[in-house]
């Protein structure tokens, strides 16, 4: 049996991506440094040089990406006196313009977002999980990430209606159509585009880190095991750990020496949930890193 590889690399991903031939990775799931004015941080992108800054980058991800894969981009926008920035609108509209299609977008919601009172807004509690392809046809395992019905079943599959046991096709002239009597004997539906994630705070030591649910969505939905995971702002190897409990290859890259080594330690010297819950491996053994 082929052994999984985890690789958590030091520097600009940039550079670091130059050494890897084209479309090797099926997936790149990444939350990036947002754009923020204090140079202080990972980061210290100012907005209005954000898309600048971000193409190069985004070039490499789409070279190394397989024709089949998809590129997810956790990112929100910040306030800055008083609105909503627009960096994140633009680099959506360039990104098109270097090839991208943007297929979908996930949002995020903070199911634990804390409370707070502000006096022209309210809290914040989703961000964006942008979707991009570089064809129409991508892989997709749909199955992989379907949800329980709900409790809605009992109540709007009780007494179906007239157009409820037809295919009945949008009114909106969309060339959509839906049956809702097709659903009445299943126990799992396909998902919405809304993913309901608490932010885990406590054990890392990264304060930007997404939940593990995060990239595990994304990497069972886009990814079969034994496929190549990328991302190129790892922080603390949420993307790789996750990967690698998945049966995934992963590559993880960061600027930041420290955050390189907490990764490492979270990947590589830490496998200790393969064996917990073999069965979410697809069967794989453990792997030789
Ligand atoms: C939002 S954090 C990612 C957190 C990560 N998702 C996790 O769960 O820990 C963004 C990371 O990008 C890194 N970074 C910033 N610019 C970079 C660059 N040019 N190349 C590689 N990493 C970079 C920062 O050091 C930071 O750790």
């Amino acid at each position: 049996m082929k052994s999984l590889q985890a690789d958590i690399l030091h520097g600009d991903c940039l550079n670091v991506l130059r050494r890897f031939p084209d479309e090797k990775f099926d997936l790149v799931v990444t939350s990036p440094p947002y754009a923020d004015r204090r140079t202080n941080t990972y980061g210290g992108i100012k907005p209005e040089r954000y898309v600048e800054w971000f193409l190069p980058r985004a070039g490499e991800f789409k070279r190394v990406l397989k024709k089949t894969g998809s590129f997810v981009l956790n990112i929100k926008e910040k306030v800055e006196s008083g609105e909503r920035h627009t960096y994140v609108l633009d680099l959506i509209l360039a990104l098109r313009e270097q090839g991208w299609l943007w297929t979908e977008e996930y949002v995020w919601h903070k199911r634990n977002c804390h409370p707070g009172k502000w006096p022209n807004r309210f809290r914040d509690a989703w961000e964006r999980c942008l979707h991009f392809t570089r064809e129409h046809h991508f892989k997709m395992n749909q199955e992989a990430v379907m949800v329980p019905m709900g409790d809605w079943k009992e109540k709007r599959l009780r007494s179906l209606g007239k157009n409820d046991i037809i295919r009945f096709n949008s009114q909106v002239g969309s060339g959509f159509g839906k049956n809702i009597a097709n659903w009445k004997d299943r126990d799992l539906a396909f998902p919405s585009n809304v993913l309901h994630f608490a932010t885990e705070c406590g054990n890392k030591k990264h304060s930007a880190a997404f939940p593990k649910a995060l990239p595990e969505w994304f990497i069972k939905l886009f990814t079969d095991p034994g496929d190549w995971v990328l991302d190129p702002f790892a922080g603390s190897g949420t993307t790789c750990v996750v990967a690698q409990e998945l049966g995934r290859n992963s590559v993880g890259i960061d600027k930041i020496e420290e955050y390189i080594e907490l990764a490492r330690r979270e990947v590589i010297e830490n496998p200790i949930s393969m064996f917990e819950k073999p069965s979410k491996y697809n069967g794989r053994s453990k792997k030789t890193l």
